[in-house]
C-alpha cells in the first residue's frame, strides 16, 4: 500500500492486520513510542475538522515523530490560488508521510499522482474517508466481536455522507451483513452504491423512511449529521436536518447489545440523555480513531516496534 485514497485499497487481511497492531498499540504504549522517531507527518486540511486532523496529530506524537501542517485552505497558500499538485509536491520535500482533507471529490488522488511520499485521503467531498472506515471498523469489531453476520443500520444523511459510502464498501467483503438504510427520500443513498455494491455483490439491504419500523433488527445503528456544507440550497437544509433524532423513546425497542455509532461531529441527531446509555459508543469511536490511525501511519512508513 503506497496511499490510502478508497477503503477498498486495504484487503481484508491487511485491515485485519491493522486492526491487530492497533490492539496491540492500546495494550502495550510504551513499546511504540519512539518508533516514528525524525519522521514527519503533514497534514493538510483544507476543510474543517476536529477528530481526524487531531487524531493524526497525536498518533504521530504518540509514535515519537513530528507533526507540520494547515488547518482551512484559508491559512494556507490555496488562498493565493496555488494548486492542490503543487502544495502537496512542496510539502512532500517537508515531510515523510501526507494526510489530506479536501472538500473536492478526488483531490487526494490527483495529489497521490504526483508524489513519492505516502498521501493518505482525510476525507475527499461527499466521496470517501478511509480512515474513519478504518475507526469504524475497530469499533464494530471490539464492541461486537466480529465484523460479519451483523445487521447495520445507517441513518441520515445517505446521500452526501462519505463515512457512509465508504463504511459500505468495506463492510460489503463481510459474510452475511445485511444493510438497512434510512433516510428521507431525498438524501436516500446514491444509486451507483445500490448497483455497484449492493446489487453487483447480492447483499441484502433494505431502505426505509422511518427509525422505529427497524431498530428492534439492528445489531449497530450508524447515526450520521446533515450535511450543511453539501447542500445548494439552506431551505432544503432546514427542511431535513432534523429529520432523525435519536432518543431515549427510541431506545427502548433497541437490542440490549446494539452498538450506535456515530462519526461525530453531531448536532441534533442523538439527543444528549443518550449519550450515557451503555449502548452509545461514538466517544470511544473516536478514541479508537487515534489508534488504528498510529497503525496505519506506522505500515504505511513501514516501521515496526520489533526494529527498535
Ligand atoms: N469524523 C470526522 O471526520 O470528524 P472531523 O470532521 O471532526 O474530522
Amino acid at each position: 500500500m503506497k496511499h490510502l485514497i478508497d477503503p477498498m485499497d486495504l484487503s481484508v487481511e491487511e485491515i485485519d492486520q491493522l486492526l491487530e497492531l492497533a490492539d496491540d498499540i492500546i495494550l502495550h504504549k510504551e513499546k511504540y513510542q519512539e518508533v516514528c522517531k525524525h519522521k514527519k507527518l503533514a497534514t493538510l486540511f483544507f476543510e474543517p475538522s476536529t477528530r481526524t486532523r487531531l487524531s493524526f496529530e497525536a498518533a504521530m506524537m504518540e509514535l515519537g515523530g513530528n507533526v507540520l501542517g494547515f488547518s482551512s485552505a484559508d491559512s494556507s497558500s490555496a488562498a493565493k490560488g496555488e494548486t492542490v499538485s503543487d502544495t502537496v509536491r512542496v510539502v512532500a520535500g517537508y515531510a515523510d508521510i501526507i494526510a489530506m482533507r479536501h472538500p473536492k471529490e478526488g483531490a487526494p488522488y490527483v495529489a497521490s499522482r504526483k508524489v513519492d511520499v505516502p498521501i493518505i485521503n482525510a476525507g475527499d467531498g461527499g466521496h470517501n474517508h478511509p480512515t474513519q472506515t478504518l475507526t469504524d471498523l475497530m469499533t464494530i469489531k471490539r464492541e461486537k466481536g466480529r465484523l460479519d453476520n451483523l445487521t447495520i443500520g445507517m441513518c441520515g444523511d445517505l446521500k452526501f455522507g462519505r463515512t457512509v459510502h465508504s463504511l459500505i464498501k468495506a463492510m460489503s467483503r463481510y459474510e452475511n451483513v445485511t444493510f438497512v438504510m434510512i433516510s428521507p427520500e431525498e438524501l436516500r443513498l446514491p444509486e451507483y452504491i445500490i448497483k455497484d455494491v449492493f446489487e453487483r455483490n447480492n447483499i441484502t439491504y433494505k431502505e426505509v423512511r422511518t427509525m422505529e419500523e427497524v431498530m428492534p433488527e439492528l445489531d449497530i445503528l450508524y447515526m450520521t449529521r446533515v450535511q450543511k456544507e453539501r447542500f445548494f440550497n439552506e431551505a432544503d437544509y432546514v427542511r431535513l436536518k432534523d429529520s432523525f433524532i435519536l432518543d431515549e423513546k427510541k431506545m427502548e425497542t433497541a437490542k440490549e447489545d446494539l452498538c450506535i455509532m456515530h462519526p461525530l461531529p453531531r448536532v441534533n441527531e442523538i439527543s444528549t440523555k443518550v449519550d450515557d446509555d451503555p449502548r452509545a459508543c461514538y466517544f470511544k469511536q473516536a478514541l479508537y480513531g487515534k489508534y488504528v490511525r498510529m497503525a496505519l501511519i506506522m505500515t504505511m512508513l513501514g516501521v515496526s516496534a520489533d526494529e527498535n
